[in-house]
């Protein structure tokens, strides 16, 4: 091994080490998103839900393309749901829908919807 790659080994251990540390804190700081904000309110799928992800995503995730997976029904955005993808995406980096457009109100309902347990 030549004198320079051994010099630059604690240095590249050091940043592994910290984005380790950096990617554990992110992950742990809001694991479950924001508390909701509208606790009075039931929501379900089928009465208030789907109207919103209908407007808002299907031009884009309905199986066709340019998003991946298909929107149009419970079964298929529900493995996004359980691995916490349209929490993710929707509610705390609202990365989607792409290209922005969506009021926080249907944000507020996405989350308190997943808070409870995205009842059909
Ligand atoms: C203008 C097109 C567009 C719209 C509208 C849109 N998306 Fe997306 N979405 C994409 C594209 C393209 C990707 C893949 C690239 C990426 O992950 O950013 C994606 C990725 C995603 C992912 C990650 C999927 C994965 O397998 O990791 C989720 C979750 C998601 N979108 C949810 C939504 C939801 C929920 C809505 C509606 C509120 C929405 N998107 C609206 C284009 C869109």
């Amino acid at each position: 091994m030549k004198p320079s790659s051994i010099q630059k080994r604690p240095l590249v251990l050091l940043l592994t080490l910290l984005s380790v540390v950096l990617y554990n804190a992110c992950g742990k700081d809001d694991p479950e998103g924001p508390a909701c904000t509208l606790p009075g309110v039931s929501f379900s799928y089928n009465t208030n839900i789907k109207p919103i992800i209908d407007h808002y995503c299907l031009s884009c995730h309905s199986g066709s393309g340019p998003g991946p997976h298909d929107y149009r029904t419970y079964e298929g955005i529900k493995a996004l749901l359980d691995d916490g993808k349209v929490l993710e995406r929707v509610v705390i980096e609202k990365t989607m829908p792409q290209g922005g457009g969506m009021s926080q109100a249907a944000r507020d309902s996405i989350n308190c919807w997943i808070q409870s347990g995205y009842p059909k």
